[in-house]
């Protein structure tokens, strides 16, 4: 094995056994089961490690990360995590994390050709799209970059409750909001976007589902 690698499997070694220290029962009582409050969606971006962000150890939050933090309606790995998380583990938390200086949200809004994720990306040149008039104004690039990064959260974070996961869970009476916030990878600071939703008739009539 390479060093640097090894180095990893040392690291785990020395993490584990400080926790077992302080905690002896940490992972034996998590290993029986697991009982988080949050799903966390966000951005694959190495610098925004869902855990160590809100200060949360194992077990607390649920996650689901990919590029740009999307949520998209035939996404089957997001629509089973965000099944598991509403039906089994009832996480009363949806939150939806972007950030500044996004790479993925930047690429959307150029033109330039990245391969196969720019069937990705599409889904962030249609929020981009619906916002060009506001972007638009915005000279500096990297000010309508991070607008565009905020304004991705909020529609993503509609899109968590357009999915019949969720307005089902409401439907049975289940307790669950679902929050926007974006992090400042310069500051390590999270914004709340204020966009929570948290009952159905927050939203648009056409994705409100009253059943057949
Ligand atoms: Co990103």
């Amino acid at each position: 094995m390479p060093e640097t690698i090894k180095q990893l499997i040392e690291n785990n070694r020395r993490w584990a056994a400080e926790i077992s220290a302080e905690t002896p029962d940490f992972f034996t009582s998590l290993a029986a089961q697991q009982t988080p409050e949050y799903l966390w969606i966000g951005c694959a971006d190495s610098r925004v490690p869902a855990n160590e962000i809100v200060g949360l150890p194992p077990g607390e939050v649920f996650v689901h990360r990919n590029v740009a933090n999307v949520v998209v309606h035939s996404d089957l790995n997001c629509l089973s995590v965000l099944q598991y998380a509403v039906e089994v583990l009832k996480v009363r938390h949806v939150i939806v994390t972007g950030h500044y200086g996004c790479g993925g949200v930047r690429a959307a809004m150029s033109s330039g050709q990245f391969g196969l994720i720019d069937n990705w990306l599409r889904h962030i040149k249609d929020v981009y799209l619906l916002h060009q008039q506001e972007l638009e104004r915005i000279e500096d690039e990297d000010a309508r970059a991070d607008r565009l990064c905020e304004l991705n959260v909020v529609h993503q974070v509609r899109n968590v409750c357009y999915t019949s996961i969720v307005q089902d869970a409401w439907k049975r009476g289940q307790k669950l909001a679902v929050h926007g916030w974006i992090y400042g990878l310069s500051d390590g600071l999270l914004k709340d976007l204020d966009v929570t939703v948290s009952q159905p008739d927050q939203l648009p009539a056409v994705y409100q589902y009253l059943g057949s």
